[in-house]
C-alpha cells in the first residue's frame, strides 16, 4: 500500500478478514499475518486485535505485545509521506541523535508519530545499508546520506512544499 493511501472501513475490514483467513491455520503465523494486514491497510487497527487473537488462539495481550514490540508495526494510519531516521550505530557516530532532535523539533512530532496535518510520519529505522554515508534518512522509498539539519529541512521542504 502507498503511504498515506486510505482504505474505506468496509474495504479495510474485508482485507483484514482475508488476511486472517489466510493465516489462521499457519503455525507461527502471527507475524506474517500482522505484516499482511499492515501491507493491506497501512496499519494494524486496534479493533482487529480481538479477531486476530481468536483466529491465532492467542490472548489479546499477546497480540498487543507483539504489535508494540516490533517497531515496524503501525497501530494508526501513517501520514502521506514516511520519513525514517537511521538510529543504528554507524549513523549515531556521525550525528544521528542530533538529527533526530532537530527533526522532532522542526516537525513538532515525536518519533513514531504523524504531523497534525497528516503529512509526515517520522519513524526510526535500524540501518538502511548506507552506513558509510550517515546520518542516513529514507523518505518513502529513497535513501539520502550525510543528512544534517539543513539538508533535512531542504528535503522536508521539497516534500511538503513548506519550510518546516
Ligand atoms: S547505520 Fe545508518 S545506514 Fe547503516
Amino acid at each position: 500500500m502507498v503511504p498515506g493511501e486510505q482504505v474505506s472501513a468496509e474495504m479495510g475490514a474485508q482485507a483484514i478478514q482475508g488476511c486472517i483467513d489466510s493465516y489462521r491455520d499457519t503455525p507461527g503465523g502471527l507475524l506474517p499475518l500482522l505484516h499482511a494486514i499492515q501491507d493491506a491497510v497501512g496499519y494494524v487497527p486496534a479493533e482487529s486485535v480481538p479477531a486476530i487473537a481468536t483466529a491465532m488462539n492467542l490472548s489479546r495481550a499477546e497480540v498487543h505485545g507483539v504489535l508494540s514490540f516490533y517497531h515496524d508495526f503501525r497501530q494508526a494510519p501513517a501520514g502521506r509521506q514516511r520519513v525514517q531516521l537511521c538510529r543504528a550505530e554507524a549513523c549515531q557516530a556521525v550525528g544521528a541523535r542530533e538529527l533526530e532532535a532537530h527533526a522532532t523539533s522542526s516537525l513538532d512530532v515525536a518519533m513514531g508519530g504523524t504531523t497534525n496535518d497528516g503529512g509526515v510520519t517520522l519513524d526510526a529505522v535500524y540501518c538502511l545499508g548506507n552506513c558509510a554515508c550517515g546520518p542516513s534518512v529514507r523518505i518513502n522509498d529513497r535513501v539520502y546520506g550525510r543528512v544534517d539539519a539543513a539538508r533535512f529541512d531542504e528535503l522536508i521542504s521539497d516534500l511538503t512544499g513548506d519550510a518546516p
